[in-house]
């Protein structure tokens, strides 16, 4: 492939170790679409005549075109997606396809590139993170009063409610939506014109270019728009973090629909069998999710690594970032439709969740709030309760059905109304400040998320 200098052609298993089109061919739109631009700008600048721009385009689309059929023979001899389509142009148009890579090197082309590809994936992801968040608030509101104790180290704590419960994912996909916007703006400049270092002695309109890809800016350092990749290792982070988010909830579903909870029951569809056990009816959708977080990390650290010890600018270790980055949206995507389509298909269990929550122990936290209320410092109502619950534990009762003797014994603060504590429904009633599980909180957000997803 390389002429002039060399006198040797690359050994075979150079070109097998140095391609990278067998992935990047991915990129071949976005690659299209750079040239088209970078094209229209050279015939702004006189470089091209309209014919000659002409043939460009045309033939660029006419490679687009026999891709999108599958009808285009990718060669490991051309290395990447920028050289196979680049060459295959010159071979249909002849002398103008010569032209196309003035004032441009692989180096911008490809930075170029990616960011189109992270910019069109992170709009993708958006969706499927708005379609993954109604899913949960349907669920949410199909099941918003149902009662279930909430668990700190995964200890009965605190009555909530599956609406509660549910919502915390869609307030957690909500900020991931965020962060994905945030990283979308600093991904969303276009490092054309920076040449393979330095720019060139041939001043293209960069803003021009920038504009017709639908950039929001140009960079403004060279030798940063090409050596740089935090753009990438800043959008592996965000997919990371959604990774995080749906394996803490495939953590929660696995325990819900295990026989000991029996909160849910996940459909036929999504689940699956044992090879041996004919009873066994498996979460592997979960199983995968939570696993599948770990390759997002993965993907993070190795482009971050990559990176870190490379002098300024381009070089060769850089084409490693592609395969995790493409990596990270597929696992992602594939993650988020899933499960989308399983929490829409999850049924919950309101006569186990029922049992559960009915645990008098949630409440002694309430309890304790019951002799705050009544004078006593929360220290002491801390001690005062524990004691209490001692009674119960050590005398086989539960803590709502001590006699008012029994509290009395503890301390005389424990007053004649002290079993109202144990009215579950008031416990809601009494939790009114924002982002407690009262009712109408729950319907409030309900309501709000209902209303930014539609
Ligand atoms: N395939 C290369 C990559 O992904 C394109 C840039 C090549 N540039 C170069 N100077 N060899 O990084």
């Amino acid at each position: 492939m390389w002429t002039g200098r060399f006198s040797q052609p690359t050994a075979d298993l150079v070109l097998k170790y140095g391609e990278s089109v067998s992935y990047d061919w991915k990129l071949y739109e976005h690659d299209i679409a750079g040239s088209i631009a970078h094209a229209r700008a050279q015939l702004r600048a006189g470089m091209l005549t309209e014919d000659e721009f002409c043939a460009i385009e045309s033939g660029l689309q006419g490679i687009l075109a026999d891709i999108r059929e599958g009808n285009f023979n990718w060669s490991i001899r051309l290395e990447d997606v920028h050289m196979n389509i680049e060459s295959e142009l010159t071979r249909r148009i002849g002398a103008p396809g010569a032209k196309l890579h003035t004032a441009r090197s692989r180096n911008d082309q490809v930075a170029t590139d990616t960011r189109l590809y992270c910019r069109a994936q992170i709009d993708a992801t958006q969706e499927l993170l708005r379609d993954m968040q109604r899913a949960l608030v349907l669920k949410a509101s199909e099941y918003a009063d149902i009662r279930i104790p909430g668990y700190t180290h995964l200890q009965r704590a605190q009555p909530v409610t599956i609406g509660h419960h549910l919502l915390a994912y869609v307030e957690m996909l909500g900020r991931d939506a965020e962060r994905l916007a945030d990283c979308r703006r600093r991904v969303n400049i276009s490092p054309l014109g920076s040449g393979a270092i330095a720019g060139s002695t041939i001043n293209l309109d960069r803003l021009g270019i920038a504009e017709e890809l639908g950039f929001d800016g140009v960079t403004e350092n060279s030798m940063d728009a090409i050596a740089d990749r935090d753009y990438i290792m800043e959008t592996l982070f965000c997919l990371s973090v959604i990774g995080t988010h749906l394996s803490r909830m495939s953590e929660d579903l696995v325990l819900w629909s295990s026989a000991e909870f029996g909160f849910c029951t996940l459909s036929d569809a999504h689940t699956t069998g044992s090879s041996l056990m004919p009873q066994k009816k498996n979460p592997d959708v979960c199983e995968l999710t939570r696993g599948k977080s770990g390759r997002l990390y993965g993907n993070l650290v190795s482009v971050m690594v990559a990176v870190k010890g490379l002098p300024l600018t381009y070089n060769r270790d850089l084409q490693e970032d592609k395969e995790p980055l493409f990596d990270s949206f597929e696992t992602v995507s594939l993650a988020l439709r899933v499960n989308a389509e399983m929490v829409a298909a999850m049924r919950i269990n309101p006569d186990r969740c029922a049992a559960a929550v009915s645990d008098p122990l949630l409440l002694a936290t309430d309890l304790a709030d019951y002799l705050v209320r009544r004078g006593v410092p929360f220290r002491k109502a801390h001690e005062l309760v524990g004691k209490a619950v001692a009674v119960s534990v050590g005398s086989c009762t539960p803590l709502n059905e001590l006699t008012l003797e029994q509290f009395r014994e503890i301390s005389p603060e424990y007053g004649e109304d002290v079993h109202s504590v144990f009215n579950l429904g008031r416990a809601f009633e009494l939790r009114t400040n924002p982002g407690a599980p009262n009712p109408d909180n729950t319907r409030r957000r309900l309501e709000y998320w209902t209303q930014k997803l539609s």
